[in-house]
């Protein structure tokens, strides 16, 4: 079930259940990140390996200290310019995260998510949310109550409606090395204005089997049907006779029926192409084609983001 009720949200996730919750990013499939059955749970809905942690999530930089052993200086002036935001922090953590929640290592994911309905949820609740993106594992992220109903509203009690997210791509991850950061998955802060406020940090997102990041696998965020990055006029040439739909920066093709065709922002706009990215990628899922052509975006700010959800889809192919 769908809807906007906070306090039916608040009693299921004080009972243990599972809910869907709005966040700026995606939308989250949230549960007591203290209680190991509700964690179980989650892996359960989402049919997620255990070895691939969760995110907890909270409403203030007072709470983190309650599971958390430490903050480094640099993690510090992080959380403070950028949360209530796109940010996920690793931090040393305490007993009281269950180690299921971190596939056993010792570094939590942590972030304030910044949206109003789910704020007042975090702000009424004596405990942090577990909150992995609300789709099945491997799949695309949802960015509307209604995809997170379409693909587990049968497994799940309640979504909270919070309208569509407004930046539509997961949170950058920042974890520190010999007190230097490292980001391990390029998301809605971009490296750019990381940069601009801790100097320049090392990027570790590239790699599939990278042991710090074990949910950054190469084909994530992937459609059913495959998706082939490049130059989108000389793909519908290569792939002519077949049901193309077509995922474009900013232009429509010639011969290509236009109810196939997705532009992520015609003027360009980077912040309007990650909020359209997911939602055009599962439209065009469901549609009656054969492949999916698609162009990359610049590589700078967000651009390096969807370049990377691109990169991951196509890989599935
Ligand atoms: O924007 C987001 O981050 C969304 C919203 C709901 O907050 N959440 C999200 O969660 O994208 P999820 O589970 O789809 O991706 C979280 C990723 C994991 O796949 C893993 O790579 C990394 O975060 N992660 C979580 N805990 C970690 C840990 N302790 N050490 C290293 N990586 C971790
Ligand atoms: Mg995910």
């Amino acid at each position: 079930m769908i809807g906007k009720d906070i306090d039916w949200a608040i009693k299921l996730l004080k009972e243990g259940q599972l809910v869907g919750i709005p966040t700026e990013t995606v939308y989250g499939l949230a549960g007591n990140a203290l209680d190991e059955s509700a964690v179980t749970r989650i892996f359960q809905v989402k049919n997620r390996p255990t070895f691939d942690p969760l995110i907890v999530h909270t409403d203030s930089l007072a709470k983190v200290h309650d599971f958390v052993l430490d903050i480094p200086e640099k993690a510090y002036i992080l959380a403070k310019h950028f949360w209530a935001g796109a940010l996920t922090l690793l931090l040393p953590k305490k007993n009281i995260i269950p180690d299921l929640v971190t596939s056993g290592s010792p570094l939590v994911a942590v972030r304030i998510p910044n949206h109003a309905l789910t704020l007042e949820v975090l702000g009424r609740l004596d405990f942090p949310l577990a909150a992995p993106s609300a789709n099945p594992f491997g799949y695309i992220s949802p960015t509307t109550a209604q995809h997170v109903e379409a693909q587990l509203g049968n497994k799940i009690p309640y979504t909270l409606d919070g309208g569509s997210c407004q930046l539509g791509l997961e949170s950058t991850i920042v974890g520190f090395e010999h007190e230097q950061a490292v980001i391990y998955r390029k998301g809605g802060i971009s490296i750019e204005s990381i940069e601009a406020v801790i100097g320049k940090v090392e990027v570790k997102a590239h790699s599939s089997s990278n042991p710090q990041a074990p949910g950054m696998l190469k084909s994530h965020y992937a459609p059913r049907i495959p998706l082939v990055l490049g130059a989108i006029d000389k793909l519908i040439k290569e792939y002519a006779g077949r049901e193309i739909g077509i995922l474009s920066f900013q232009k429509y093709f010639d011969n290509v029926p236009i109810h196939q065709q997705f532009i992520l922002s015609e003027k360009g706009d980077l912040g309007e192409a990650a909020k359209n990215l997911f939602a055009a990628m599962r439209t065009l899922d469901q549609m009656d084609i054969e492949v999916i052509l698609a162009d990359l975006l610049p590589e700078q700010d967000l651009g390096r983001a969807i370049n990377d959800r691109l990169r991951r889809a196509a890989a599935k192919s």
